[in-house]
């Protein structure tokens, strides 16, 4: 029998979620079976075999919301929301922040649905990796209880927490977005210095239209104040990462005729190669689509910086050709970009 769920996966910049398969046993036993990861599981038993495995796939894991969570093709952990949102990762997998990736990309679908309640969850006292990722999360503290975990057969003190829709949606709207790694936030006066060195440089400014290498700290300021917060799209936003550290810039041109604004970001360039502008860009897009009645969205990159297509084609947008870029501060003649294109009926085809 074909399930329809089967075909179902949301994908993150680093993970790919899907339904559960007959196959998954042997990871699931490996991963769960590890008694640092079943203690801190309230309904898991210790030691687990494949029978336990089978037996979770046949009846829990058929329903919606019960997510296998697979990296590079392997499963690494699970993810699920019934009467509360559940989830581990394999040992060797820890710390990396898969489990907070996870999270955003299950929540965002929970909250798409407008009949879903509020989340509920919770982890054992001593259980502080768990309290960070739901922490991450938004959720927040309601009380305690005492849980009976199986694999340890006793009862220990549990914190209960709460993620309400209205959290959610706070934390995923413009101007103050967070997603698994960053918040965004208006840019102030204050960020010019440390703006001025993450865009001064070459590598940086010269995909920017109006950025000079190096930065006057001045003219980074007259570009924040250009460039601030006004509830319409002709915007830029800091990009920082969790511990508050500015290091990059999301930004929306102003709506042309046709109701077509440009994006246009930049991450300080050692942290390159991490998803980090995928991840942001993802929440980025949406946010801008609710929160303005815009046609579409456009982004341009030079032809000789492809890895900036990849991200745009992995966010959906179409190619559309390459044409003529404006004058930038670092080259005097216009030179040929790519043109890429997201349209509103198609971004919303894929939610
Ligand atoms: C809980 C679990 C899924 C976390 O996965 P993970 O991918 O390592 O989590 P992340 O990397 O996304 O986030 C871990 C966060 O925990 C926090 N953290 C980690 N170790 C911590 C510690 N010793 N003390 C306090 N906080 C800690 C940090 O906030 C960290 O986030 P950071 O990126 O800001 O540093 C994983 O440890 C696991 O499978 N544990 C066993 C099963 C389990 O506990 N499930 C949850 C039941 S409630």
């Amino acid at each position: 029998m074909t399930d329809r769920r089967d075909e179902i996966e949301i994908k993150t910049p680093r993970l790919t979620l899907r339904t559960f398969r007959a196959a998954d046993v042997p990871a699931i036993v490996e991963g769960i079976g590890d008694f640092e990861v079943s203690k801190w599981l309230a309904p898991v038993p210790h030691p687990y075999g494949p029978a336990d495995a089978e037996w979770y796939l046949e009846t829990l894991a058929r329903q919606p919301n019960y997510w296998a969570i697979t990296r590079k093709g392997a499963l690494i952990g699970g993810m699920a929301i019934d009467d509360s949102l559940g989830y581990w990762l394999a040992r060797s997998e820890w710390g990396q922040g898969y489990a907070t990736e996870a999270g955003f990309a299950v929540i965002d679908r929970w909250f798409a649905n407008p009949e879903a309640p509020d989340l509920t969850s919770g982890h054992f006292d001593d259980n502080a990796r768990s309290g960070g990722v739901l922490c991450k999360l938004g959720f927040e503290y309601t009380g305690r209880k005492p849980m009976f975990c199986r694999a340890r057969d006793a009862e220990f003190p549990s914190r209960r927490m709460t993620l309400s829709r209205a959290k959610w949606h706070e934390m995923r709207s413009l101007p103050h977005l967070t997603t698994p790694r960053c918040v965004l936030r208006p840019l102030t006066a204050e960020d010019a210095p440390r703006l001025s060195e993450i865009g001064g440089i070459p590598e940086v400014a010269r995909n920017t239209v109006s950025i000079p290498a190096p930065w006057p700290v001045d003219e980074a300021r007259d570009w924040i104040a250009a460039g601030r917060w006004k509830e319409r799209p002709g915007f830029r936003l800091g990009i920082l990462d969790r511990n508050g550290q500015l290091i990059g810039m999301a930004g929306l041109s102003p709506a042309d005729q046709d109701g077509i604004a440009s994006v246009a970001y930049f991450v300080e360039k050692s942290l390159w190669g991490r998803g980090l502008v995928t991840e942001v860009m993802e929440a980025f897009i949406p946010a801008v689509f609710r929160a303005f009645p815009l046609k579409a969205l456009d982004a341009d990159h030079d032809t000789d910086n492809p890895a900036s297509g990849v991200v745009l084609r992995k966010l959906g947008f179409d190619y559309l050709g390459d044409r003529l870029g404006a004058r930038t501060r670092l080259r005097l003649e216009p030179e040929p970009v790519s043109h890429y294109r997201l349209e509103r009926s198609r971004f919303e085809a894929r939610l």
